[in-house]
């Protein structure tokens, strides 16, 4: 059952130790997770195994997007899409496990996320490799990598809000973090169509 679940192999080698130590690590958590399912653990049990992994998809993120800001790699944007979309599917998992649902089926849970790593590195992360080897010339300096030009049109009463605002994220005030974080927590609250979405991916059909 379990050899269905995909697991780390040398194929995935970035050669980048931190990255490849942490995507090895990835598949150990997915598969934690679809044993403590199949051995049909406690709630606390699946819980924290749920926790393990959505740690480290974080950790592992956040180490990884630190990479390729610094490198300058043109495909940054992109990238980071793809992780907050993932990011979301096992923040819904948690909430699926937290609603009492005991139908989440391990075999699709392992093999959704094994396939999602597989193909991730494979494709999307293999791409910075050059960039973060310091083998590729046409990176873009830090900044303008992340700069992006916004157009709003905003009504005229507002104007003077919005800018203020604007001006006070882009600056080093603590409070642009604390926005942020506001903001992220606000994004981060699950939605009805995404939490179905997941059961999905996750569970059996029935
Ligand atoms: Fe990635």
């Amino acid at each position: 059952m379990q050899q269905d679940i995909p697991v780390w192999s040398e194929t995935f080698e970035t050669g980048i130790k931190a990255i490849d130590r942490d995507h090895k690590a990835l598949f150990e958590e997915i598969g934690n997770l679809a044993d403590a399912l199949i051995k049909e653990q406690g709630p606390a049990e699946i819980e924290q195994a749920i926790t393990c992994l959505e740690t480290y998809v974080l950790e592992h993120f956040r180490r990884e997007e630190g990479f390729m800001i610094q490198a300058g790699y043109p495909g940054t944007e992109e990238h980071l899409r793809k992780h907050r979309s993932l990011e979301r599917k096992v923040k819904c998992l948690r909430g699926i496990h937290r609603g009492g649902s005991s139908d989440i089926d391990p075999l699709k849970l392992g093999r959704f996320l094994g396939n999602w790593l597989t193909g991730h590195i494979l494709k999307t992360d293999m791409d910075y490799v050059p960039y973060l080897r310091g083998e590729r010339d046409d990176q873009v300096p830090e900044q303008t990598a992340l700069l992006n030009e916004v157009n709003v049109r905003v009504p005229a009463n507002k104007r003077d809000v919005v800018e203020r605002f604007v001006a006070l994220l882009m600056s080093d005030d603590p409070m642009a973090h604390e926005i942020t974080g506001l903001i992220e927590t606000f994004e981060s609250r699950l939605d009805d169509q995404e939490m179905a979405e997941t059961r999905k991916l996750f569970c059996s059909d029935d």
